[in-house]
């Protein structure tokens, strides 16, 4: 019996392919490199960079996109790796250019929009300027949050493919806006910023997930907070796993773990990553088809973005996770090196200066299609430090 069993395990150590460590020096310099054009073909700072246009061009969106606040991220990131004042100075830049948005009470999406400029470059600089304008953000955004109902509110309406219209639509990419939440809720000793994101994740965990732990990407609410519908919006069907959400909800619940220590939170993280890394249309090389269930699998596009947002997740959790560090680990780096390869990662001077190619925004919507995406390059870079520490803290 030992004899089979050592033999099987030679099999596994000569079939098993070595996974490459990535080099991040290079990525970064390529990034480097890269954002350097960007910069220089963006003068304008009230022009954020986006995607591609269907005719090749740069699409450019304001500062009221959800994500405006990316660009300025990603320089940040840019500067963290590479001490260098250029990048310095132009993330300061890009992120004042978002600062307006403080005041916005229209939206959900403030985490993405100030956290990721304005919370990187104070965690980098602590720049006094930023903190009073996340502060009034927080303050912005917990207005969506309606006490009886007990969740934020993430759109003002939503119509779903049949027409009907509903008045309180909560979606899963919501988990997102907690972190800041709860940056602010420390810095500023406002309790009620750090009891609302615990009673959203708690609806969301309760009402957004299926029982395999696939999500939902939106659900609606009335009536004191009682779920009227599931449905969705950027992803197939209803009843499908739209790829981003599957992203958005395992970060969004590893950083719920992080902040409170609840273990029920890193259970529902570790359930999410298994739902993925476990899906048999899960391709060979990590980075999903927009959606688990699109109908022409494996002829559908994939989703960049989802798997850059899954790399940087896991790659957290699997410092919670002791039983499973390795898998996620591993699952990770290959993640980063799918995307790092010529499969996904643009030529210099291509790719209207982006660094990763085949993100889907939107295909129901027939928008950005098989396109970079700003937020698929801040992830990735994100990742790829996160990563970076991880290898420096093992050696
Ligand atoms: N939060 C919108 C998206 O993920 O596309």
């Amino acid at each position: 019996m030992k004899k089979i069993a050592l033999f099987v395990a030679l099999l596994g150590i000569g079939t098993a392919k070595a996974q490459r460590p990535i080099n991040v020096r290079e990525e970064f310099a390529f990034a480097a490199k890269q954002y350097e054009q960007m910069l220089k073909a963006h003068p304008d700072t009230t022009k954020f960079p986006q995607s591609t246009n269907p005719d090749g061009s740069p699409r450019n969106m304001s500062s009221s996109w959800w994500c405006s606040g990316f660009f300025g991220g990603s320089l940040w990131y840019l500067y963290e790796y590479t001490k260098d004042p250029v990048w310095k100075d132009a993330a300061h830049r890009w992120t004042m250019a978002v600062a307006k948005e403080q005041y916005n009470t229209r939206t959900h999406d403030l985490g993405f929009m100030l956290y990721c400029p304005f919370g990187n470059g104070y965690r980098l600089t602590k720049n006094p300027a930023y903190k009073p304008i996340m502060l009034t953000g927080a303050k912005s955004l917990a207005t969506r949050f309606r006490p009886d109902y007990g969740v934020i509110k993430s759109w003002e309406t939503f119509k779903d493919r049949a027409g009907q219209r509903y008045d309180y639509p909560v979606i899963v990419d919501n988990m997102m806006n907690l972190e800041f939440l709860f940056w602010a809720a420390r810095e500023s000793g406002d309790k009620q910023l750090y009891d609302l994101s615990v009673a959203h994740a708690d609806k969301t965990l309760e009402n957004h997930f299926r029982p395999d732990a696939s999500s939902y990407h939106v659900v609606l609410y009335g009536d004191g907070g009682k779920v009227l519908a599931r449905r969705t919006h950027q992803g197939y069907a209803d009843e499908s796993a739209w790829a981003r959400g599957q992203a958005w909800a395992l970060y969004g619940y590893t950083t719920m773990y992080r902040e409170t220590k609840d273990k029920k939170y890193l259970t529902q993280a570790q359930r999410i990553a298994d739902f993925y890394l476990k899906h048999p249309n899960l391709p060979a090389d990590k980075v999903p088809y927009w959606d688990f269930n699109a109908p022409n699998i494996p002829n559908e596009e994939r989703d960049a973005s989802a798997g850059a947002i899954v790399a940087s997740a896991l790659l957290e959790l699997s410092t919670y996770s002791p039983k499973s560090k390795k898998e996620y680990f591993s699952a990770a780096e290959q993640i980063l090196q799918s995307l790092a390869s010529p499969a996904y990662k643009a030529k210099l001077g291509e790719n209207n200066y982006f660094l990763l190619r085949h993100s889907v925004g939107h295909k129901p919507g027939k928008s950005e299609i098989d396109v970079p995406l700003v937020y698929a390059d801040y992830y990735f870079l994100e990742a790829l430090l996160r990563y970076d520490a991880m290898q420096k803290k093992r050696s």
